[in-house]
């Protein structure tokens, strides 16, 4: 049995500490990470080296690292039930992606489509870019996790994960077990305030702690096809923050009134986050706290994956004492 039983199925996943949430990544991902929580051991991992493939700025990194884990904690991560913690806190996440670059080819390495793409964009990319499948192996089989929730631009990064597993144990030895990934839906399904997936490169976008002004703004700035009863957009995003049900009669006695409308939309997006964003605040007027959590955090996860590591230097032949 390579897995530890804890009764609970175990779950590994990884966020990027870059930039400003907005309601899409919310719905997307992290809602999910907090409803899993319960029924899963849970490893987030802030990823910081991987974010070093594209963020080589000291101060920037160090605010977005607090920033992500502020926001997590503020929607319901609790740290007592997850583990959080950062990527660069547990050295057996590159020592262990060394060990998968000697048994990687590199032309398996050039079909990773995200590498694809990068290397369409820039003429020179890092080798730590071309490698993050590897890394990101390592943050996963460290942990033997059953699941691994990520989105679907992701699947294609889980199946190296899968694969090098099953690499690494045909040619040492039976080590690493076999991760699922856990497909989010899409954050697709957010629509933005024209209608298009809500994304922070379309600029369509409700951040997930807005003030009640930049809420008032956001939805001011909906568009609606004049004429309609119901001015779809309006409606698309406010069924995310009420139900259908309840929304119904609402939209029956002002058909037509946009005004009206976008004005209710406000005030339940606005009852909605105002805890959330009070909650942050609170959090972060505490930066110490937050400072203890990832500290704490990775201590667990360190530990976790140096016994992990230890079967895998005897596997590969350097462990002498
Ligand atoms: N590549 C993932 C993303 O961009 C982040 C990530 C890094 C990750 N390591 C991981 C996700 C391990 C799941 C598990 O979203």
């Amino acid at each position: 049995m390579l897995r530890v039983m804890t009764g609970k199925k175990t779950l590994v996943s990884g966020i990027q500490p870059s930039g400003k949430l907005h309601i899409g990544n919310y719905f997307g991902a992290l809602k999910q990470y907090v409803d899993l929580q319960d029924s899963h051991e849970s490893f987030v991992i802030i990823v910081d080296l991987h974010a070093l493939t594209t963020l080589q700025n000291g101060p920037t990194l160090k605010e977005n690292i607090l920033n992500i884990a502020l926001d997590y904690l503020a929607v319901g991560l609790d740290p007592k039930k997850v583990t959080l913690f950062k990527q660069s806190d547990v050295s057996a996440h590159p020592e262990l992606a060394w060990i998968f670059n000697c048994i990687t080819t590199v032309p398996y390495l050039e079909r990773a489509v995200a590498y694809k793409d990068a290397n369409q964009k820039a003429k020179e990319v890092n080798v730590g870019l071309f490698d993050y499948p590897m890394l990101m192996a390592a943050d996963i089989l460290l942990y033997d996790p059953h699941v691994v929730p990520v989105g679907a631009d992701q699947k294609q990064h889980v199946e190296y994960a899968r694969d090098t597993a099953e690499k690494f144990n045909r040619i040492f030895g039976e080590t690493f077990s076999m991760p699922e990934a856990l497909i989010l839906p899409d954050v697709g399904i957010v629509p933005g305030l024209d209608g298009r997936k809500m994304s922070k490169s379309y600029g369509n976008t409700i951040p997930l702690f807005a003030t009640r002004d930049e809420i008032q703004k956001a939805v001011m700035s909906i568009v609606t096809d004049s004429g309609a009863d119901i001015p779809e957009n309006v409606y698309a995003i406010h069924k995310l923050f009420v139900s259908k049900e309840k929304l119904a009669d609402f939209y029956e006695s002002n058909k037509g009134k946009y005004k009206i409308l976008k004005e209710g939309l406000i005030e339940d997006i606005d009852t909605f986050i105002t805890p959330l964003r009070e909650k942050r605040k609170a959090l972060a007027e505490d930066p110490e706290n937050i400072l203890k959590i990832l500290k704490s955090g990775g201590e667990n996860a360190r530990i976790r994956a140096e016994a992990k590591m230890q079967i895998v230097r005897d596997r590969i032949g350097v462990k002498l004492y």
